[in-house]
């Protein structure tokens, strides 16, 4: 996809998204996979990945984060507290980070923006606090501006992630009940700016009911909605 500058991203199912640059770096976002409903089966991930970023705590976004950063090497990268929580079941590379500030992962330059959604750990004990639920903005090296939303509702200030980073593709949430759905997603593609969304957080279970054709209908043709399987690279 040209949009894409010759960075692949890969849907794994629900919010699970793998980017891979032309440049060789591999990051994996929100793994969730031995109980996602929609992990593509057999699907092999590469066997070095760089680093496993997380945009909140619940079950669906981190819960195969520990065993995926120990088997491919990878550090995790979260908000402070999540990723002490990671860090204190057992990643032993953690980047502990917060709303407005920036890393550079290799040829990438990560920047956690704002998301609104709440975010606990559950283990046996409970619910555990783990800072807020964020977003992620990806300028990758010679590459496309990359926004994952995370799971988040539509907020006015996803302007002003338009006007600061200028996003190329967003990955945006449109199952609805937990999310966003088709009709606040419309606005928030408004918003980003970016004239490629690939949508995620939907069709994994029966209440996440929005659709990439419901959204489709209420942006105009400028945008390219992907209407993209899991497992399916663009
Ligand atoms: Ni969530
Ligand atoms: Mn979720």
């Amino acid at each position: 996809m040209t949009a894409l500058k010759g960075t692949r991203i890969t849907w794994l199912g629900h919010a699970t998204v793998l980017i891979q640059t032309a440049g060789g770096a591999t990051i994996l976002i929100d793994p969730f996979i031995a109980q996602n409903p929609k992990y593509p089966k057999g699907f092999v991930l590469p066997a070095k990945i760089d680093y496993i970023l997380l945009t909140h705590g619940h079950g669906d976004h981190i819960s195969d984060a520990v065993p995926v950063a120990a088997a491919h090497h990878s550090t995790v990268v979260a908000i402070y507290e999540l990723a002490t929580w990671v860090a204190g079941k057992g990643a032993a590379k953690t980047i502990g980070m917060n709303l407005g500030g920036t890393v550079q992962l290799g040829e990438v330059a990560v920047t956690m923006v704002e998301a609104k959604h709440s975010s606990a750990a559950q283990d046996e004990k409970g619910d555990h606090y783990v800072g807020v639920a964020a977003g992620f903005v990806l300028e990758v090296k010679d590459g496309p501006v990359i926004y994952d939303a995370g799971d988040t509702s539509l907020f006015g200030d996803m302007k002003l992630i338009g006007e600061l980073y200028h996003p190329d593709v967003a990955i945006l949430p449109i199952g609805g009940h937990y999310t966003m759905g088709p009709r606040e997603a419309a606005v928030a593609v408004g918003y980003v700016g970016a004239k490629t969304i690939l949508p995620m957080h939907f069709g994994t279970v029966p209440q996440l009911t929005g659709t990439p054709e419901a959204l489709a209908a209420l942006v105009g043709p400028e945008v390219k909605i992907v209407h993209w399987t899991p497992g399916q690279t663009v």
